[in-house]
């Protein structure tokens, strides 16, 4: 079956590069260098543009997100290779929520995929589980919920004070994401979508979540749908990954449950996602943030970036240059060719060599 792409390219795409700050700065580059290899048939052209978006700009200049540049990037790119942003020059973390969060919303990049995948048995912590058994994707509500930042304080800082933080659900932002995971579902063959919420204990919000799912289920009678209140799913994924094919959840479970999901596929250094509106200008980053604590030194895993990169491929519609990418870092796993975060004793250029060559090699 020949899967339709989520972005029509054609043979030739643009490419916004935005490392930010941080590690994001040392393994974006290798990204960018193992597209570069994958990138090797004459049916494909890839043009990349950087932009100096982070926390050396913001502190320069003052500015977080440019004027005019969310228009520029739906018009003029495909998509967005992200790194990660966070300085602690700049405690607020202002540049990041202006820049990241700026992005999701405007660009309205709705769904958050973010695939749970081992790679390798020895990267799970969980006891006699093999490569096999997890293999799912969770799709996390992206621009809606508790982090849309409606809400306010009352008496703040007396010892009455009342904070209060709104959930906001809306039918079209339920539907729309519950429906892209089935339609991921058909598109992929996949058996199973559960889909998960609070709906025993938050009887408006997740209401509504019910009825949606109960509605748009119907249109997909091949597909087996399940729902699992969040704290059932979260022992259910320790307990038993296999059973999950597909996820879907509202933006704080999807951020708690996905991250959970990183953890059993061998952690942070190795787990990509994907911000996306369908046919619309989406963003790419590796989950891990700017890890001030590692930045500089040149050991940072840049295995997440490049299998966020992988899903960049995919979604752009070249499938065979992603699978390329994600073989490689297969490969780098069975074969130890890692940073010290996966035991090993490689740098970050080292790996990011390492796989393009491999990739070009193929
Ligand atoms: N999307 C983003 O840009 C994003 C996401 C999360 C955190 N942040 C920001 O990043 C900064 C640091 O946050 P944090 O420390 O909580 O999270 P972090 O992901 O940066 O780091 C957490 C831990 O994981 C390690 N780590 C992360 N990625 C790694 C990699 N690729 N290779 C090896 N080790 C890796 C770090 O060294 C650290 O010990 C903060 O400013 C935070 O706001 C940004």
């Amino acid at each position: 079956m020949s899967v339709k792409p989520l972005r029509e390219c054609g043979p030739a795409a643009r490419i916004a590069v935005i490392a930010g700050d941080g590690i994001g700065k040392e393994v974006t580059p290798e990204s960018v260098k193992a597209i570069r290899s994958a990138i090797t048939s004459a049916r494909r052209q890839i043009e990349f543009v950087e932009f100096d978006w982070g926390a050396d700009k913001f502190l320069r200049e003052g500015v977080s997100l440019p004027a005019g540049a969310v228009e520029m990037l739906a018009n003029e790119f495909d998509a967005i290779l992200f790194g990660a942003l966070g300085d602690p020059r700049v405690p607020s973390n202002q540049h990041a929520a202006d820049i990241l969060l700026g992005l999701r919303f405007k660009l309205d990049l709705f769904v958050n995929a973010r695939p749970v995948e081992l790679f390798h048995d020895r990267l799970t912590p969980l006891r006699d589980r093999s490569a096999n058994d997890i293999r799912f994707m969770v799709f996390r509500e992206n621009t809606e919920g508790l982090y849309v930042g409606v809400g306010g304080f009352f008496k703040k800082d007396t010892p009455d004070e009342i904070a209060v933080q709104e959930d906001v659900n809306s039918r079209k932002g339920v539907e729309r994401i519950i429906r892209h995971a089935f339609d991921y579902a058909r598109r992929n063959q996949l058996k199973r979508v559960c889909m998960s919420d609070k709906s025993n204990a938050m009887n408006f919000a997740h209401d509504l979540w019910q009825r949606v799912f109960k509605q748009v289920l119907q249109e997909y009678p091949e597909i087996e749908s399940r729902h699992l209140y969040i704290d059932t799913l979260a022992m259910e994924v320790v307990r038993d990954p296999r059973q999950f094919d597909v996820i879907v959840t509202c933006n704080l479970f999807g951020d708690i449950i996905s991250d959970l999901g990183a953890q059993l596929a061998g952690g942070l250094g190795l787990a990509p996602s994907g911000n996306i509106h369908p046919g619309r200008t989406s963003l790419f980053e590796p989950v891990h943030g700017s890890a001030p604590n590692i930045a500089g030194k040149g050991i940072a895993n840049p295995l997440g970036s490049i299998l966020t990169s992988g899903m960049m491929l995919d979604f752009l519609g070249w499938k065979s240059e992603g699978d390329a990418l994600r073989n490689a870092v297969r490969s780098a796993l069975q074969e130890n060719f890692v940073t010290p975060d996966l035991g090993g004793d490689k740098g970050t250029v080292e790996v990011g060599d390492w796989i393009a060559k491999r990739v070009g090699d193929r």
